[in-house]
């Protein structure tokens, strides 16, 4: 078994304090009822936003995402509300000058259980940061397994219920690896946690948006650079037999950023190997550094 990544693989601790419902709690004295639908029966939705030191990046996207998640599954509440809370979690979790990132979850409520959406029912919401390591993704590689998509029709919300895509990140991982990528159809769709980026003849290959994909913030970064930077850029899914054609590999997210693809691991037995960071995912880690790291 190949060693898994201590590069790729931080230690995670828990936060001191998060905000739960209107109030700050410190974090081993934060409960939600066990009626709790997220709890029950995974109806809730998240966000995670990043902040590089200590200043958000797209927190316009990411709070129109979380609207659009609520909306789709008709939970009513203003993400909006939640920005001023999102910097104050920044500041009193002693963040404000390094890379960090909020974590928001909000789920329908507490109600007995049903299977379809209780009316007048108040929304748990959670929130907290917790620092990140947003420093030298250029220097990292990873290595990933090709493994079936297996998720619902609905990846556009960006769902608590996530078994499929922590099923197949936990077969990468026992095999020593990073990350997913998932195949849907014989199509690439995207990484357990990341938006996938091919490169194939200098020309950028990914996804379409739709409801197969979540519409990644750094995905729509991507593409802006690359309209920037003249790069050339196709929102069209690989095949899996044009695998053996790909010149670069790139995964991106929010804690991810643009990580290079170093190896795939195919059919547990047929390998990719790219040892070598490309050029084009190096112009566009080194615009991405550019990028967040000039914000005021
Ligand atoms: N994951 N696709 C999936 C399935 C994801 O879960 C994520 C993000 C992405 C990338 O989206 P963005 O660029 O907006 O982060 C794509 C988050 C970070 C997570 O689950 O922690």
């Amino acid at each position: 078994m190949i060693p898994a990544n201590p590069k790729l693989q931080p230690k995670k601790t828990f936060p001191k304090e998060v905000y739960l419902n209107g109030e700050w709690i410190n974090s081993e004295k934060a409960f939600i009822s066990v009626f709790d639908r997220g709890f029950l029966l995974g109806d809730g939705i998240y966000e995670v936003t990043p902040f590089y030191d200590g200043k958000p990046f797209r927190l316009k996207d990411h709070l129109d995402r979380l609207q659009y998640c609520l909306n789709e599954i008709q939970i009513e509440f203003d993400a909006f509300s939640l920005q001023e809370i999102m910097l104050e979690a920044v500041s009193r979790s002693g963040c404000s000058q390094i890379d960090c990132a909020v974590y928001i979850q909000i789920n329908r409520g507490v109600a007995p259980r049903t299977h379809f959406f209780p009316q007048q029912i108040q929304p748990t919401i959670l929130l907290y940061a917790f620092p990140v390591s947003l420093n030298e993704f250029e220097s990292k590689q990873a290595s990933v397994l090709v493994s079936e998509d297996l998720r619902w029709h609905r990846c556009d919300i960006k769902s608590i219920s996530l078994m499929a895509n922590i099923k197949a990140n936990n077969q990468a991982h026992s095999l020593g690896l990073d990350e997913n990528l998932l195949i849907r159809d014989e199509f690439f769709t995207e990484g357990s946690h990341t938006t996938i980026f091919f490169v194939k003849d200098k020309m950028i290959f990914t996804h379409p948006e739709g409801s197969h994909i979540l519409s990644g913030i750094t995905r729509k970064v991507i593409l802006e650079m690359c309209r920037e930077m003249d790069l050339e850029l196709s929102e069209k899914a690989l095949h899996i037999d044009e695998l053996k054609e790909v010149d670069e590999v790139f995964l991106t997210g929010t804690t991810t950023q643009i990580l290079a693809v170093k190896s795939m691991l195919l059919n547990e037995n047929e390998i990719f190997n790219m040892p070598e960071t490309g050029e084009i995912t190096r112009q566009l880690q080194q615009a991405f550094i550019k990028l967040t790291r000039s914000l005021t």
